[in-house]
C-alpha cells in the first residue's frame, strides 16, 4: 500500500515549548500589543518604527529559540516518509527548518525574510531591520517585514489548497482554530475523506471538525503520533 498522503499544519503552539509566545492565550502577544498597531498595513503606514521594533525583538527572540521534540518528530515523518507529507506552517519563526525539516511553506511569511514594498523583491532580513531600509533592488526605501498581516492575503494559499485536494490525512497542531483560511483547511479535508487529527494544549475552535483529538504538550503528542503513521 502507498504511503499516505499527509498534509500538517502548525501554529504557535508547536514553539510555545521552545519559547516563543503564542497569541490568543493569557498573556499572549495579543494581549500585550493592539493587532491593528502591529499587525496591519494601517499600522505600519501609521508607525513603521513600533512595528519595525516589534518584528525585531520576535526575530532576536527567535534566533535564540532551540526546536523542541515537535519540530524534531515532524523532521524525520518528512525523511521517512518521503515526498508524501506537506508541511504548512502559520509560524514565522524558523523552528521547523532549524528541527531539520525543509520545504516549509510559511503560509503568514518569515521574520527572516525582508520584503520591499515597492518591487515585491525578497531577501534575507537583518536581525534589526530598520525604518526606509533600502531595497537592493530597486533601491527604494520600502522594506517591511516580510509578514502576512490580517487584510493581506495569506502566501502559497494555491500550493496549499492543491495538498489538500490530495490528502488522506490532515493534521492541525498547535494552532486555535480562529484565523482563516488556516482554519478551514480541516474542512477541504474533510471534504476530500480525509482523515483530521488535532494535537492541542486546549481544544481548538473548529476541535468539532476532527476524527482524532489529542490533548497536550506537542513535545509529547507529536512524537507519539510520528512512531503511529511510520509504524503502519
Ligand atoms: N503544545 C501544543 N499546543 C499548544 C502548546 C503546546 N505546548 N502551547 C499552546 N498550545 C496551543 C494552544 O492551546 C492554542 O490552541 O497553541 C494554540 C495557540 O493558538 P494561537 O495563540 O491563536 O496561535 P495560532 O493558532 O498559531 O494563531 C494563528 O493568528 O495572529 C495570527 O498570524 C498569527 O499565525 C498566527 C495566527
Amino acid at each position: 500500500m502507498s504511503a499516505p498522503s499527509i498534509v500538517i499544519l502548525t501554529g504557535a503552539g508547536i514553539s510555545a515549548e521552545s519559547g516563543l509566545g503564542t497569541f490568543r492565550e493569557e498573556g499572549g502577544l495579543w494581549a500585550q500589543h493592539r493587532i491593528e498597531d502591529v499587525a496591519t498595513p494601517e499600522g505600519f503606514a501609521r508607525n513603521p518604527q513600533l512595528v519595525v521594533d516589534f518584528y525585531n525583538a520576535r526575530r532576536k527572540q527567535a534566533a535564540e529559540a532551540v526546536p523542541n521534540a515537535a519540530h524534531a518528530a515532524l523532521a524525520r515523518l518528512q525523511a521517512e516518509h518521503k515526498g508524501q507529507v506537506t508541511l504548512v506552517t502559520q509560524n514565522v519563526d524558523d523552528l521547523h527548518e532549524k528541527g531539520g525539516s525543509s520545504d516549509v511553506i510559511h503560509m503568514h511569511g518569515a521574520l527572516n525574510s525582508a520584503l520591499c514594498a515597492s518591487c515585491e523583491h525578497r531577501w534575507p532580513a537583518p536581525l534589526a531591520m530598520t525604518v526606509g531600509h533600502g531595497c537592493p533592488r530597486c533601491g527604494a526605501p520600502s522594506a517591511r517585514p516580510d509578514i502576512v498581516w490580517f487584510g493581506e492575503i495569506p502566501y502559497h494559499m494555491e500550493r496549499i489548497e492543491r495538498a489538500l485536494a490530495e490528502a488522506d490525512i490532515f493534521v492541525a497542531i498547535g494552532t486555535s482554530g480562529n484565523v482563516y483560511p488556516a482554519a478551514g483547511f480541516v474542512q477541504m479535508a474533510r471534504h476530500v475523506g480525509a482523515r483530521t487529527v488535532e494535537m492541542n494544549l486546549d481544544p481548538g475552535e473548529n476541535v468539532s471538525l476532527f476524527d482524532d483529538v489529542r490533548s497536550g504538550k506537542a513535545s509529547d503528542t507529536v512524537p507519539v503520533w510520528v512512531n503511529e503513521v511510520l509504524a503502519q
